[in-house]
């Protein structure tokens, strides 16, 4: 979205001189003389508004004719008339001749646009007429102040898009208008005019005045600010997958990828709600793409606009991080010549988590022309060639409203689409009825440097959303919408997202690029967590692609999680509470393998069944693998186990671990306790965990893997200490617990002895954690292979080829030393780094690695080699690191790589005495500052290079 600018359009009145002043002047005349008590602050309410608009506010409710009120008009004009006649060269304000001769020497057009309907009168007394490229006044346009259309007239009569013309205006109104109409603005006058404006739609750049304005402060205000915009400048076919995926937006319910609105051939556009499981072939349940709500096709002239035809004269995109926005600016030549700006913006509304709002608008820039617009809900949606949905019904709502009932096939979930269009103040809005896909049409003559603006809201209910009655979805969807409007969503919009940074936002003085590329990882995990469903959690894809099908891993407990815990805690409950209301699923499992208690699903989805397919084809698509972990991959019971007790340290929330946390560690202990494998060795009993697969897939059908016994033991350890605890306090919960769960003293004994007796490889003399057993045994690769592999090492290996190799997949023994990492010595962490770092694929091998990798790197004082551990999470996304961006966000990665900032260079910990930090920043960064949320309270973290901390809160 960054610009060049190439055009100013001033605004007249308080800016380019002082008729402001006049207007006050007659408008004061013309109720003294009428009695109507009027100050000059009361003027203040009349800047930038219509003269009609004016005298009804001057008027304050008093009854007035028609007649009597053109009179009085017509009488003030006069006045006006009357003393702009006193105009001359020298009312110029302070810094605009200035600034004529630098636009003129920098070749940067200008001109006027003004509501007045006196402009030129006023321009030809100020003799500047001869300056003006262009003046557009209160005739130019139907549609006034704050609509965009004077402004983009401007633009389009300068023959610049409007993101290349910067509007300066001294007016609440005329800002609004700018900012509507996607052009970069100054604001002049006092800061408090222009509050409301900026609690609605953001920061603006404001001034005084004009004076001493050099050519360097334009060309900042077009450009973005670089740490909170992710940008695509020109449109690249190529990348358009990718692209889809890093312009995800969404609102905790439903995620939209950042296809473009009129589509493009091979796109892979996708809405995922969560819960919205069907099921299919060999990867069992995947979440279904939604109908379309985005749906749109442009006619102009009988021609279709898309990127694929005729030329595309400029294309740039943004996502405003900081506003939940997306925004995309097109010139497009028609095959026939004409020319149109297209601007797009739409957003998943964050405060109506089932509203998506879109607004286009059209501009004819050299000829006038025939435009349409078509769009509605498309329901002929797949997910790649597998059908989800069967359209039950659909219809017309009111004038410009229409829906669609769907239903998915298998798991026979209700959908209502609805959507509703406007074109304000323009044109009608027709209907067409296509079978599963209901559009409206608007149709209208575009004049040169006219604009059709188009607003779209869309809703989507479905049969499994939590509420009270169980309406019908169509007429929840249709409620949904009723009243709203594009502007007020928007503000919320902007207001929603502000709040949440200022709980969570990470700030980072000395790298940009790392600081757009976190605040980008946490935008996609937040619009991905599930703001009012508890019986939902995020996927390792979060809900931005078809990756893994929408199921729920340990990225979301051990990687993801955490961020929410420490800034956004009800949000990191809800996905808390889906393990518990998925503990039957995990029941079914543990039974199904013949043990007690609860073993959650390697990969899980709406009911906490596994649902891990058993086979997948191989990267070359062309034989099938056999995928072990659901069998064995059991590591995420202790996982799950783990985030309940950070959260419950963090929060405090003892509600949530009485009635529910508790039962959830208490029951997979359970599990882990039958797990254990008794053995007798050399006269002495021992247990072990054969045969499973730790973090490190490259091996399966492994014994006694490290991370897998001590986080089983660590587990354990936690149950016994939990249920002391709900004995204390909440005996009868307790007692409820011990019955239904069969606590009774054996079994306590038992794991116990389970803790004691679990197999662990810690050599005390090197402080060496042996992976697996037998894992020195297997084939050494030499480190200078794996550093310089392009593919990942199971692939250059084959699957028994890294199976049989001493090569890493990612974070293993490392991962367990970060989790755990107080209870390891110095020695330990040294000695671990030392083996397993250089011999893991850390590029190829898992997007899961490198956060935790950096973290670690500052548990050992190397927080530069962190750093560069740490950009390779933060750019798993953004430069598609792996290449397969496409199937969407790595969550685990984004959840990560907040871990490593504040873990890894901030050394935070909790301690009994509360909040420590100890800081390792990068050597180049100057400042770190972060908001975390303990025990209810907002805590701010202050750290400075060389160490001085400060922590408020
Ligand atoms: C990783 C797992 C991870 C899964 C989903 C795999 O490649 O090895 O640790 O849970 O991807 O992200």
């Amino acid at each position: 979205m960054s610009n060049a600018i190439k055009a100013v359009v001033f605004d007249l009145d308080g800016v380019i001189t002082d008729t402001a002043e006049f207007h006050y002047q007659a408008w004061q005349r013309l109720a003294d003389e009428e009695g109507i008590p009027f100050t000059r602050a009361d003027n203040e309410f009349l800047r930038g508004v219509s003269r009609s608009e004016s005298l009804q506010l001057l008027l304050q409710g008093r009854p007035v004719d028609d007649v009597t009120r053109q009179a009085m008009m017509d009488r003030k004009n006069a006045y006006f008339q009357g003393l702009l006649e006193r105009l001359t060269p020298r009312d110029l304000l302070p810094g605009v001749a200035d600034l004529f001769d630098l636009l003129d020497r920098a070749n940067v057009r200008f001109g006027i646009a003004s509501a007045s309907r006196n402009a030129r009168t006023a321009v030809e007394k100020l003799g500047i007429d001869g300056r003006l490229a262009v003046l557009v006044d209160g005739h130019s346009v139907a549609r006034q102040k704050p609509a965009p259309d004077l402004f983009r007239h401007a633009a389009a009569r300068l023959g610049v898009l409007p993101g290349e013309c910067l509007v300066v205006e001294d007016a609440a109104a005329g800002i609004e208008a700018a900012i509507r109409a996607g052009m970069p603005c100054l604001a002049l006058g006092p800061a408090e005019r222009f509050a409301e404006i900026e609690r609605r739609y953001g920061p603006v750049w404001r001034r005084d005045d004009l004076s001493g304005i050099e050519l360097h402060d334009i060309e900042a205000a077009a450009q973005p600010a670089s740490t909170w915009w992710v940008t695509q400048e020109g449109w690249q076919a190529e990348h358009q997958h990718h692209m889809e995926t890093i312009f995800t937006t969404g609102n905790g319910y439903f995620c939209s990828r950042g296809s473009l609105e009129e589509g493009y051939p091979g796109d892979h556009a996708l809405t995922l709600a969560h819960g919205i499981f069907d099921d299919i072939p060999i990867a069992i349940t995947e979440l279904a793409n939604l109908p379309n709500w985005l749906d749109l096709m442009i006619t102009v002239d009988g021609q279709l606009f898309r990127l694929d035809q005729g030329t595309c004269l400029h294309f740039s995109r943004g996502l405003d991080l900081r506003h939940g926005l997306l925004r995309r600016q097109v010139r497009w030549q028609a095959p026939d010549g004409t020319v149109l700006d297209v601007t797009f913006e739409r957003f998943a509304s964050y405060t109506r988590e089932h509203i998506g709002a879109m607004r286009v608008m059209l501009t004819a820039v050299n000829r006038a022309c025939h435009v349409t617009v078509e769009t509605g809900i498309d329901g002929h949606v797949s997910n790649e060639d597998l059908l989800h949905w069967h359209h039950l019904a659909q219809g017309q709502h009111g004038e410009s409203g229409l829906w669609l009932l769907s239903q998915t096939r298998h798991s026979e979930l209700d959908l209502a689409t609805a959507a509703m269009v406007s074109t304000p103040g323009q044109s009608p809005v027709q209907y067409r009825q296509c079978p599963g896909q209901p559009r409206l049409i608007v149709a209208q003559e575009l004049d040169v440097a006219q604009t059709l603006q188009v607003d779209k809201l869309v809703c989507y209910t479905a049969s499994r959303d939590p509420v009270e009655q169980a309406a019908n979805v169509v007429e929840r969807a249709l409620a949904e919408l009723a009243g709203r409007d594009y502007d007020t969503l928007r503000a919320e919009q902007v207001g929603a997202w502000e709040s949440l940074w200022d709980d969570c936002d990470i700030e980072i003085e000395g790298d940009d690029e790392a600081q757009l590329a976190v605040r980008f990882n946490l935008f996609q995990l937040i619009i991905a967590a599930p703001q009012h469903d508890d019986r939902v959690s995020m996927g390792a894809k979060t809900l931005s692609g078809l990756g893994y099908r929408g199921h729920v891993f340990w990225d979301t407990e051990i990687f993801i999680l955490p961020f929410f815990t420490f800034t956004l805690p009800h949000l990191a409950r809800n996905m808390l509470m889906y393990r518990y209301h998925t503990l039957e699923g995990a029941r079914r499992k543990a039974a199904g393998n013949g043990f007690n208690g609860a073993q959650y699903a390697w990969e899980s989805a709406a009911t906490g069944d596994e649902v891990t397919p058993a086979w997948v084809p191989d990267h070359n698509g062309k034989e099938l693998v056999r995928i072990w972990t659901g069998d064995i991959e059991i590591h995420i019971s202790a996982d799950v186990a783990y985030a309940i007790m950070q959260y419950w340290q963090v929060t405090g929330d003892d509600g949530f671990m009485r009635d529910y946390g508790a039962e959830i560690i208490l029951d997979t202990a359970r599990f882990w306790a039958d797990r254990a494998e008794r053995e007798e060795v050399d006269g002495r009993h021992r247990y072990s965990f054969r045969d499973v697969i730790g973090p490190d897939e490259y091996h399966d059908h492994v014994d006694n893997n490290i991370y897998t016994n001590r986080m089983a033991q660590w587990h354990l350890q936690t149950a016994l200490e939990l249920l002391t605890w709900l004995d204390g306090l909440y005996p009868a919960h307790a007692r409820a617990l011990r019955d239904k769960l069969e606590l009774d003293d054996a079994c306590l004994q038992h794991w116990r002895d389970v803790i004691d007796h679990i197999v662990i490889h810690h050599d005390p003399a090197t402080g060496l954690l042996l992976q697996f057993e037998g894992f020195f045994d297997l084939k050494r690769i030499d480190p200078a292979v794996i550093a310089q592999t392009e593919r990942s090492m199971q692939v250059v290996l084959g699957i028994e080829g890294a199976n049989a190799s001493q090569v890493i997949k990612q974070a293993d023994v490392i991962m367990l030393l970060c989790l755990l990492r107080d209870q390891y010595d110095a020695r330990t962490w040294q000695t671990n780094w030392d083996t397993y770092m250089p011999i893991t694929d850390h590029r190829y091998g898992s997007s899961l690695g490198p956060s935790f990798h950096a973290w670690a790197a500052c548990e050992i004082d190397r927080a530069d080699d962190g750093y560069e551990h740490f950009m390779l999470a933060a750019r798993a996304d953004l430069h598609d690191v792996r290449g397969n961006a496409d199937d969407g966000i790595h969550g685990a990665s984004a959840g990560g790589l907040w871990q490593a900032v504040v873990f890894g260079f901030a050394g935070l910990r909790l301690t009994d005495d509360g909040i420590t930090v100890q800081p390792r920043l990068p050597s180049h960064w100057r400042h770190l500052s972060f908001r975390i949320r303990y025990r209810g309270g907002l805590v701010r973290v202050d750290i400075a290079q060389g160490g001085a901390v400060q922590i408020t809160g």
